[in-house]
């Protein structure tokens, strides 16, 4: 398993840890579907910003491993009290006193942005989930580079924020040259009111960006016009509804990605069709 360079030049600032059992299933499952992570030649994952307790980086680790058995997880967090509480967590684990796999390949370690695995090692998939949130809008950048510097070539940095129970969540896909590829929402459809309860759950640096003029305004009003308009077919389930919807917001121009995945409450757009528009 990978160790954890010096600790003296960890990026970042320690925020609060909340996290919760099964919260990022959403975006678990969408990276277990991901080519960096099937194709990868190492297949190592990265959970940076694991919080209070490592029970996200090892549901990460059991989900990943149904299609890759050979997935290695990295639990990364800033606080040293957090190593330390996810290091006892999983020494319960290795004693097979807790539900995961006792010889599940997870480890923890300090680090930050600077994301520390040995220098011969490049991770296929970094995992930052509300972790930006708590940082200011003009901090991502910088943070975006530090870690997909670390990716390797067809890595991905998944990038984002959901509610506490995991049932509103939205996340940018970044490359290893730390351009974002494609913005995800991810939606729990049964007693879904409305899909523009996504905005409250943007990753940072589309939060400030919903307002009239912006891109990602303008797809959350539309999306939101759709589901409206798809009332009619309610009756024939929450699913259903969301399949018209999208296929609405599709044929009226959106450019949506991964149609296979609409069935899920999901829904990906290139960054270009929600990249924010104007600078402050
Ligand atoms: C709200 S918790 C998120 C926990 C978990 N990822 C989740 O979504 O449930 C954010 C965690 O990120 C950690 N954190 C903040 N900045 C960090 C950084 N630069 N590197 C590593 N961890 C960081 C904080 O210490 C905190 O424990």
């Amino acid at each position: 398993m990978p160790s954890a360079r010096s600790s003296s030049a960890v990026v970042g600032q320690i925020t609060r840890g909340t996290t919760g059992t099964n919260r990022l299933r959403r975006v678990d499952r969408w990276i277990a579907r991901h080519a960096a992570l099937r194709r990868a030649a190492d297949p190592l994952v990265i959970d940076l910003g694991y919080g209070a307790s490592g029970v996200t980086a090892l549901e990460l680790h059991a989900r990943l491993a149904r299609v890759r058995p050979d997935v290695e997880v990295l639990g990364l967090e800033i606080d040293p009290a957090r190593v330390a509480r996810a290091r006892a967590q999983l020494a319960e684990l290795r004693a097979g006193t807790t539900s995961f796999a006792a010889d599940a390949h997870v480890s923890f370690a300090r680090g930050g942005f600077e994301v520390p695995v040995p220098e011969d090692r490049r991770p296929a998939v970094i995992r930052a989930f509300n972790v930006l949130r708590q940082y200011d809008e003009h901090d991502v950048p910088a943070a975006w580079t530090s870690m997909a510097a670390r990716l390797s070539t067809d890595g991905v940095l998944v990038e984002g924020t959901c509610d506490e129970l995991g049932r509103i969540a939205t996340w940018v896909a970044v490359g290893a040259d730390a351009v974002p590829r494609t913005f995800t929402v991810s939606l729990r459809l049964a007693g879904l009111e409305r899909p523009s309860i996504a905005a409250e759950r943007l990753p940072k640096v589309l939060i400030h960006r919903n307002v009239p003029g912006e891109r990602v305004h303008a797809l959350l009003t539309a999306l939101d016009a759709e589901w409206d308009r798809a009332a009619a077919v309610s009756p024939f389930g929450a699913e259903h509804r969301w399949r018209t919807s999208v296929a609405a917001l599709e044929a009226s121009g959106w450019p949506l990605r991964e149609r296979s995945r609409w069935r899920l409450g999901e829904l990906t757009v290139p960054w270009d069709a929600v990249a924010p528009r104007t600078e402050d």
